[in-house]
């Protein structure tokens, strides 16, 4: 299952806005389709974010647009996922001719992290695992993190099935998650993400997974909204809690999760659902996309090098 597909003039991005119900992909041409489809979400996931909005750079150098001025823009279209941040500045030194062939490589890279982070994390799971959003091959260049560890460890004969909570209220873990999961043959079952404790409570869960958008530099992880409640009741309920972090979303320059910008979207992710209104239209709003679990809640962090633990520093 990909999600991204570079056609050499041109990138072709599965909407994943309508999925399950239909597969269709659009081609963009321009560097501005491409910032407005990650705005829009047409792609999520902090490493698909990244990888798209390299190909969005290789697309500004054939339109002959300023690259300053489409690197400003990729930027802006959402400001938590700090792997966008790490692929443009990636890109920034090298001259235009090198930029399409960085971007590949960018693509290419991302898939061989993910299956190290399977080998590395799919050791760790067993039962019933909690997951939140979705950090799979859609959300990536392919194979997945959080959901990579499962896939690997799927692979390896172990007996696991997860938990995918819905995910409000964008519904990555229903639509998506669930759509992979199935697709594997991986046992998967959907609850909302209100049942979460009791599933811990009726024992149905041995650990949490999550992945990250941008992790501080004292671990603190931002992450789908929702998963700092996950990691509270993981803690009280005695279950291991792994983030699932390519190096690469490891902001350096964040001190602490108070530092990490945290994305506000549209009220009407709230107000509608699959565009019907499911509440007044005039209610205030807020709707955060990420929240922040701080480091003392995490069990480990899964990285393409191995398990680390915060501090990081002896690691860097
Ligand atoms: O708003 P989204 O769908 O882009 O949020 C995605 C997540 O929160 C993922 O957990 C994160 O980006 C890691 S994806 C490997």
């Amino acid at each position: 299952m990909n999600a991204i597909r570079w056609e050499g003039d041109a990138l072709a991005l599965l909407d994943q806005r309508r999925l399950p119900a239909e597969q269709s992909w659009l081609r963009l041409d321009t560097s501005q389709a491409v910032a407005r489809a990650i705005q829009d979400m047409v792609v999520r996931g902090a490493p698909a974010i990244a990888i798209t909005a390299a190909y969005g750079m290789a697309l500004a150098i054939a339109e002959g647009r300023d690259r300053t001025e489409a690197s400003t823009a990729l930027l802006a279209a959402r400001p938590t996922a700090v792997n966008l941040r790490w692929a443009l500045e990636r890109l920034a030194p090298l001259p235009d001719a090198e930029i399409e062939a960085e971007a590949v490589r960018i693509h290419t890279e991302d898939r061989a992290i993910n299956e190290a982070i399977g080998r590395h994390g799919g050791p760790l799971l067993t039962g019933g695992v909690l997951h939140v959003c979705n950090t799979g091959a859609l959300a990536t260049g392919g194979h997945g993190t959080a959901l990579g560890m499962v896939r690997s460890a799927h692979a390896a004969g172990r007996e696991l099935r997860v938990y995918a909570v819905e995910t409000r209220p964008y519904l990555q873990g229903a639509r998506l998650t669930t759509v992979e999961c199935l697709a594997e043959g991986i046992p998967c079952t959907l609850i909302t993400d209100s049942m979460a404790a009791a599933a811990m409570a009726a024992g149905r869960i041995q650990a949490v997974i999550a992945g990250c958008d941008r992790v501080a530099a004292n671990g603190d992880v931002a992450n789908k909204i929702g998963t700092y409640s996950l990691a509270v009741l993981a803690r009280h309920h005695g279950l291991p809690f792994y983030v699932a972090m390519p190096t690469s979303t490891l902001d350096r320059r964040c001190p602490t999760g108070a530092d990490i910008p945290i994305e506000e979207r549209p009220p009407r992710e709230l107000t509608h659902l699959a565009g019907v209104p499911i509440a007044p239209a005039e209610v205030d709003v807020w709707n955060p996309a990420f929240d922040v679990t701080p480091a003392a809640l995490i069990t480990a962090w899964v990285t393409e090098h191995g398990l680390w633990q915060a501090p990081f520093s002896p690691l860097l």
